[in-house]
């Protein structure tokens, strides 16, 4: 597998170290640096820059030129010909579906929307106004308590009714965070819908009137899904691979990679984007402009919320698929002149024309535009990243299956240590 090899040399020793090279299909080739511990010397990357810490099949990046690729598909085509529930297949399976293939991933999907009646005390725990990832976290971990009979991670079998289970049931869980928050009763899933669908009507829907689910909704809540999918070794998708790595079982898995979400420099972005348009409120020039001047000063810690991306230094392709949609959306459903659109609108430009955001390669990401297209469809702002919570776990539950299935050795880091060295108890009395 090794091409070519790298030679360390390091002041002191007698010869250099021989460390392989291995080339991927796409993209930088890695340097094995696995046997270094072997001649003394840790790697040392704070924030993972430059590591490749496993090997997939799944998702490509080149932040450089703004392409994403999953199961080698750019996402743009995926986002204007598949849906969620064949990318969903595609990820988990790494080829699109045959007509029958997809039937029968659709029909095991919609049979097992429902969760254990018991699952419904669990929401009964938490306060009313508790935040939804906070229930999220408690109740996705939950659901291992309940199926005991598929968590053996070795078999095949296993992993892919897990893997099956909590892509179903996610969005029902997500529904009863929103329905537990204001006090409306929990809808039971309606398997004649189709994922985006289904999600909706357990939101919105109530058990006292017929609901009719919008098209254009339901076509703008399946393609945040798609854009949502996967993104490779991302923060979450990396923290349900560490917890995977110790044989720990999915459910608990995709509870950490919740965890990891939540924060806003991930998934918790898009709901920071929402509060960022709220707090800046006034459409005028000198008033964006008063936001864009405090994310660039280094004494201030307001970021631009849904700018920059670690791996994207062109643009973020989704991020463009999304501001597309965000713009249909909000036609079709009257809502063009939406403030918070203007305001996000007029953030872009002001940003994209600056030398701080031009010199750093800042962007606007994904979740840029994604709360807006939420808002419309009036999920409140506190719901957001348990929307990319719904659609990230395709992701998690692929690369987690991936791991499983190729072997894994434990995720174990170590450390370049700056504290005390040994010292001895204060003598007592
Ligand atoms: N506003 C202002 N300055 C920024 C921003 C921003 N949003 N993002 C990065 N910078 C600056 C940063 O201060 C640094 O400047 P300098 O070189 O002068 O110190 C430079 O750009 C590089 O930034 P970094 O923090 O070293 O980059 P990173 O790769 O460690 O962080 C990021 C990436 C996404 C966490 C960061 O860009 C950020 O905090 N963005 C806002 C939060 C956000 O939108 N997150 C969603 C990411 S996409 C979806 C997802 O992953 O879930």
């Amino acid at each position: 597998m090794a091409d070519r090899k790298a030679q360390l040399t390091i002041e002191g020793l007698d010869a250099p170290i021989d460390l392989p090279i291995y080339s991927g299909t796409a993209g930088p080739e890695v340097i094995d640096v696995r046997d270094l511990v072997k001649s003394g010397y840790f790697t040392y990357d704070p924030g993972f820059v430059s590591t490749a810490s496993c090997e997939s099949g799944i998702t490509f990046i080149d932040g450089a030129n703004g392409i994403l690729l999953h199961r080698g598909y750019p996402i743009d085509q995926l986002a204007d010909h598949s849906n969620f529930t064949e990318m969903a297949y595609l990820l988990l399976e790494g080829e699109l579906p045959n007509d029958e293939q997809y039937e029968d991933f659709n029909s095991r999907i919609r049979n097992h929307t429902m969760v254990h009646e018991q699952i419904a005390n669990f929401f009964k725990g938490f306060r009313r106004d508790a935040h939804p990832m906070a229930v999220m976290c408690g109740v996705a971990g939950a659901l291992s308590a309940f199926y005991h009979d598929s968590l053996d991670i070795t078999k095949e079998y296993d992993r892919e009714v897990s893997a099956i289970r909590l892509i179903a049931k996610m969005p029902t869980l997500a529904a009863m965070c929103y329905k537990y928050n204001i006090g409306q009763p929990f809808m039971y899933p309606r398997n004649d819908l189709d994922y985006a669908e289904n999600f909706l009507y357990m939101m919105f829907g109530n058990p006292c009137e017929e609901f009719k689910v919008n098209p254009v909704m339901a076509k703008a809540m399946d393609r945040i899904f798609m854009l949502h999918a996967d993104h490779e070794q991302n923060a979450s998708t990396s923290t349900v691979r560490l917890a995977g790595s110790t044989g720990a079982n999915p459910f608990a898995c995709v509870s950490a990679g919740i965890a990891a979400l939540w924060g806003p420099a991930h998934g918790g972005a898009n709901e920071a984007v929402l509060n960022m348009l709220a707090e800046i409120g006034d459409e005028s020039e000198e008033n964006i402009q008063r936001y864009v001047d405090r994310a660039k000063d280094k004494n201030d810690p307001f970021r631009l919320m849904g700018f920059g991306h670690r791996v994207y230094r062109n643009f973020d392709p989704r991020a463009k698929v999304m501001k597309e949609t965000c713009d249909e959306v909000l036609s079709e459903l009257g809502m063009g002149d939406d403030p918070r659109l203007k305001i996000a609108k007029r953030l872009e430009e002001i940003a994209l024309e600056d030398d701080y955001f031009i010199e750093r390669k800042l962007y606007p990401n994904v979740d840029f535009y994604s709360g807006i297209i939420l808002k419309a469809l009036g999920v409140p702002t506190n719901m957001f990243t348990v929307i990319f919570a719904v659609a990230r776990t395709i992701g998690w539950v692929s690369h987690w299956n991936e791991m499983i299935a190729n072997g894994v050795r434990i995720g174990r880091p170590r450390q370049l240590y700056t504290g005390y060295t040994q010292r001895d108890y204060p003598s007592q009395g």
